[in-house]
């Protein structure tokens, strides 16, 4: 039987919460043992009386719940280690770096990038908002976990193999000038198991290129899909038309390290590739770079929160 474990900091409020939560979401089919732990715990603590007392609005019983710190051992025994944070993963690849393959924060599991906040200090509200997004995210991450589990049995090729293939659902759209590698796109991902919509153009005629930005940056500010992917000719106007859009950031790449980057460093929810300047090939492993990346957080965090201040500052 297949092992999660559910990580948070101190094992009292957010994978307390989210083991439960989870285990509830999970039907009988679903064959897997989940536990909880905290990176920094002091073990034998009970769970926050605002988390048992949210648990307990939805019918879920914490009151058992002792903390137990993440151990070498659990780590190695699990097959699927999830955390609420992006900098709880990053920390936690770093110390078990043979075991990278298998942490995800919640947000990169999947593909939201949004980070489960520690409630602690706050009142029953905050704690109920804690239950509600965990939930949220752990309804989109039970849908991921048989699709990860069915390609464990394939050894790891390196430690993007899983995110790789974990389905993801995208927007592209396109000019007449993008539209042959928006077609060529759009197969290669659907045949990679992903979930594309497509906004069109759906023909060589000529058509304006802010038209189709407007539509894949609408799908993706109104989260309806994880990631959009614009191509025009340079890929430049598909880029300034995106990033007029509240909430995108565009990134126009030409290459594979500029895409990870704008995913790790700016969090970018745009790709734009201009057919005119990238072959298929190249193009398609910029699109790969920038799906398997994730964002950082941290201090880059800090800086596309900056970037969203500007935007909001320089509205009229
Ligand atoms: C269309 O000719 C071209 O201007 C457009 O596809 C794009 O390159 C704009 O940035």
């Amino acid at each position: 039987m297949k092992k999660i474990v559910l990580v948070c900091t101190g094992n009292t409020c957010r994978s307390p919460l989210a083991k439960v939560l989870l285990e509830n979401l999970s039907t009988e089919e679903e064959e897997f043992i989940i536990d909880s732990a905290g990176i920094s715990a002091f073990p034998g603590q009970r769970a926050a009386e605002m988390a048992r007392r949210a648990a307990r609005e939805r019918g879920l019983d914490l009151s058992a719940h002792r903390s137990q710190q993440l151990s070498k051992r659990m780590v190695r025994e699990a097959d699927l280690i999830l955390t609420m944070t992006g900098s709880q993963a990053h920390r936690l690849r770093l110390s078990y770096r043979d075991e990278s393959k298998i942490i995800f924060s919640l947000g990169e599991f999947t593909g939201s990038s949004e980070n489960v906040e520690d409630p602690i200090g706050g009142d029953l509200e905050v704690y109920r908002q804690t239950r509600e997004q965990l939930k949220k995210i752990l309804q989109a991450a039970l849908e991921r976990i048989p699709v990860f589990f069915s390609q464990a049995g394939d050894l790891p090729v390196s430690k993007n193999y899983y995110r790789r293939r974990i389905r993801m659902n995208l927007a592209i759209g396109s000019d007449h000038a993008g539209y042959p590698l928006k077609e060529n796109l759009t197969s290669w991902l659907k045949e990679a198991g992903h979930n594309v919509v497509d906004f069109g153009t759906d023909g060589p005629d000529s058509v304006d290129y802010p038209d189709y930005a407007r539509k894949v940056a609408r799908a993706v500010v109104l989260q309806e899909v994880e990631l959009g992917i614009l191509i025009c000719g340079t890929g430049i106007g598909m880029s300034m038309a995106a990033n007029k859009v509240k909430g995108i950031r565009a990134a126009r790449c030409q290459d594979c390290y500029s895409a990870r980057m704008a995913r790790r460093h700016n969090n970018a929810n745009i790709l734009t590739l201009g057919e005119r300047v990238l072959g298929n090939g190249l193009a398609r492993e910029i699109v790969s770079a920038f799906l398997e990346e994730n964002f950082a957080g941290d201090r880059h965090q800090r800086r596309v929160d900056k970037i969203m201040q500007l935007e909001k500052e320089m509205r009229d």
